[in-house]
């Protein structure tokens, strides 16, 4: 349904004005990916880590500086389509 909205590729159906908000949702989408992977990365070492032992803190915290930026990426994503549906309403085109 909001599929438009989280696209990474350009959307042809939208005026050349959009453009730049496309550019940036489709840019968040891609960082909250990656941040993804290496959050996932260090809840694996971590489980590694605690096998072998105790842990020295900074790997024990290292999940928390991606999960932070993920919430702001996915944050951004979550309120995308509500935003667009406010503009809509604003100027309809
Ligand atoms: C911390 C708070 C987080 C929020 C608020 C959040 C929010 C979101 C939202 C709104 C989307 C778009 C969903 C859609 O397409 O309808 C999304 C996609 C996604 N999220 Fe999160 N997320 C969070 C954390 C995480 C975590 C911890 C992971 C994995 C370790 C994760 C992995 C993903 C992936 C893989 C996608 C799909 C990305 C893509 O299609 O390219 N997110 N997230």
């Amino acid at each position: 349904m909001w599929a438009r909205f989280y696209s990474t590729k350009p959307d042809d159906s939208r005026p050349q004005s959009k453009e730049p908000q496309l550019k940036w949702s489709s840019w968040f989408r891609q960082v909250h990916r990656w941040l993804a992977i290496l959050f996932t990365l260090t809840v694996i070492a971590n489980f590694i880590a605690m096998a072998l032992g105790q842990p020295p803190a900074w790997i024990t915290y290292s999940p928390l500086p991606p999960l932070f930026l993920l919430m702001f990426t996915g944050l951004y994503m979550f309120g995308l389509p509500y935003a667009a549906a406010w503009r809509e309403k604003r100027q309809p085109s």
